[in-house]
């Protein structure tokens, strides 16, 4: 291994090579949490696939409009929207506004999302209540909302053969548990089965739910595990593909999910995570 090493460098994340393909062309999304890391980088790629985006924020307005110059650079039409995700009336004023400025919804991502860490003896009900609240109770919120518009549009083909499309970030953390970070990760394993329950109850009306489940992807909310050369290299003993993962990488995974190339999928996790969830401790033979 050392040999190829000293043979390889290896090769960080790369732009790939190709032009955009408006997979989503004409299709009306909203991203939750779009205003910062991947659910930025997801409502921009979604943006550049063709579709109208709502971009989610919760305070960073600066962030949310960084997305919407993008977008609008490639000739399409996104608007920012402030929202608490796990405020029900926030929730459904956000759908009405998608209503109001594109007329109906194909693409929900549920991507908002927060860490209040601490040793679970110490973990208070707050910092408990916050993370189930925003990524799990919003995944909920959100999804309930979309799933409503959905029905109430049905299907267009000439949009799409499914009537809607709902992709839940998770983490790897919704299989791998996670010392330290027992609400993070109790909120990841709740999204997993919410998603699958809710693709189970919608798939007859041609509504496809999957999750997207980033390992380590290089946003504020990890930045501690990358920062410095010191932190990089013992979060590569967690990699297998021994590099971090970029949110761009993260935005294409949810193009294809969005896009009707996936159309026969439903109920799926979609790890993009270098092999974190493969037992890394294995990699020379355990
Ligand atoms: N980065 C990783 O390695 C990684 C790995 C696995 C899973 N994930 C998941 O990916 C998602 C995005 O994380 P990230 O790394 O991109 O983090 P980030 O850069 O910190 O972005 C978090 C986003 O969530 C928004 N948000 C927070 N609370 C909200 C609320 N109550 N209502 C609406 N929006 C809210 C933030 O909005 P404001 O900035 O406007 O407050 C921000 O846009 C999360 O669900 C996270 O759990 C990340």
């Amino acid at each position: 291994m050392k040999d190829y090493y000293q043979k390889n460098k290896l090769p960080e994340a790369v732009q790939p090579n190709c032009p955009i393909v408006q997979s989503l062309k004409g299709q009306k999304a909203i991203v939750t949490g779009a205003s910062s890391g991947i659910g930025k980088e997801i409502a921009i790629a979604i943006g550049k696939a063709g579709a109208d985006v709502i971009i989610n924020y919760a305070s960073s307005i600066k962030g949310a409009e960084e997305a919407v110059k993008e977008i609008e650079k490639c000739g399409g039409k996104a608007f920012p929207f402030k929202a608490d995700v796990s405020n029900e009336e926030e929730v459904v004023a956000m759908f009405e506004e998608a209503k109001k400025q594109f007329g109906s919804l194909d693409i929900l991502v549920n991507n908002a999302g927060l860490q209040k860490d601490a040793p679970f003896d110490e973990m208070t009900i707050e910092q408990w209540d916050r993370v189930i609240n925003v990524n799990l109770r919003g995944q909920f919120l959100c999804s309930r909302e979309a799933v409503k518009e959905f029905k109430n549009k049905g299907i267009n083909p000439n949009i799409s053969c499914a009537a809607g499309k709902i992709i839940c970030v998770s983490s790897v953390h919704d299989v791998i548990p996670w010392a330290g970070h027992v609400n993070y990760a109790a909120s990841k394993g709740g999204v997993s089965l919410l998603m699958k329950s809710v693709a189970q109850e919608v798939a007859p009306l041609r509504i496809r739910v999957n999750a997207i489940a980033p390992g380590a992807i290089r946003t504020p909310i990890n930045h501690e595990a990358w920062a410095t050369e010191e932190a990089y290299s013992d979060l590569m003993k967690l990699i297998p593909y021994k590099r971090i993962g970029e949110p761009e990488e993260i935005g294409r995974a949810a193009v294809w999910l969005a896009s009707d190339d996936s159309d026969y999928i439903t109920g799926t996790t979609l790890y993009v995570d270098g092999g974190m969830t493969l037992y890394p401790g294995f990699e020379t033979g355990g």
